[in-house]
């Protein structure tokens, strides 16, 4: 049934999920966010299931919400599946560890930030382009991102939305580890059968205690930005942004003031 989502389970209950929509750089449409979230759900009451890896290919992860869906307006309310998805990610009990090559844009850095473990390779390119499409930050990037980066750092990611390395990633506290594209893989199998093999309630309380002062707050500021991000969406500058990258030109936003 899944189309844009592979799964596979191992015998050590390693649920590894691979985003496959690679004509479209595995940018996020409505039927992906549902597989995405079902998989989630499932993966939190499936027994079988003991930690998860969220991957793309060896050059790419996600190039960030289908730019198509913002062309034809987009719903933030709580039942919509891309809020779905965030909120499954948000409040998945087991470890996540994501193992991101090649673009990682938007949503595509920004859910890392909802992640337990993240690897990176060396050719991973990270962007949060909000400003560029007219919009705002999403999935609680404003209040997380100058937390771990600092303001400074944040704002040349999230203001000047300029793309950043996989080492300045690593820097600022958004990975783990770097490590060469062919080597991604099998450090996530690594690190993801070590936890497989730990106490599974440990692992889940451990998480859940590390998350608790936040997880009320980042709820909270995903949908206050998701409120912005869809009065934005509707604004004339926004539309330019999106049209622009539609037809593959610059955005002009000289007639704006
Ligand atoms: N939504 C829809 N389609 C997308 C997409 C997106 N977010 N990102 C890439 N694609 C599509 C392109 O339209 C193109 O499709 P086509 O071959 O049918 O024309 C295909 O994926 C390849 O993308 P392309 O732009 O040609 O690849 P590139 O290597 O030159 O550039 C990126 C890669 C990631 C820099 C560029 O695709 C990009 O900036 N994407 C938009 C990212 C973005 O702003 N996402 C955030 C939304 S919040």
């Amino acid at each position: 049934m899944a189309t844009y989502l592979l799964t596979q389970l191992n015998e050590q209950g390693v649920l590894t999920l691979t985003l496959n929509r690679l004509d479209k750089l595995n940018a996020f449409n409505s039927a992906f966010y549902t597989e995405l979230t079902e998989a989630f759900n499932q993966a939190d009451t499936n027994p079988a299931v003991r930690v998860v890896i969220l991957k793309g290919s060896e050059n790419c992860f996600c190039a960030g919400n289908d730019m198509a869906d913002f062309m034809n307006g987009m719903d933030f309310s709580k039942d919509q599946p891309l809020v779905q998805y965030m909120l499954a990610l948000l409040h998945f009990s087991k470890p996540v560890i994501a193992a991101a090559a090649g673009p990682a844009v938007g949503i595509g850095t920004t859910m890392l930030m909802h992640c337990d473990l993240v690897y990176l390779a060396d050719n991973t390119v990270l962007r949060l382009p909000f400003t560029d499409l007219a919009a705002v930050p999403e999935y609680a990037a404003s209040l997380i991102l100058p937390r771990i980066a600092g303001h400074q750092r944040a704002s040349e990611m999230m203001l000047l939305a300029d793309k950043f390395d996989a080492q300045t990633a690593l820097e600022i506290g958004l990975a783990n580890k770097v490590l060469p594209a062919n080597e991604l893989f099998s450090m996530a199998e690594k690190s993801a059968l070590k936890l497989a093999a730990k106490a599974p309630v440990s692992l889940r309380h451990t998480k859940k205690l590390m998350k608790a002062e936040l997880i009320s707050q980042i709820e909270k500021v995903i949908h206050i930005e998701l409120a912005h991000f869809s009065t934005a969406l509707e604004s004339e500058e926004s539309k330019e942004a999106v049209n622009a990258f539609m037809q593959k030109r610059k955005p002009d936003f000289s007639r704006f003031n």
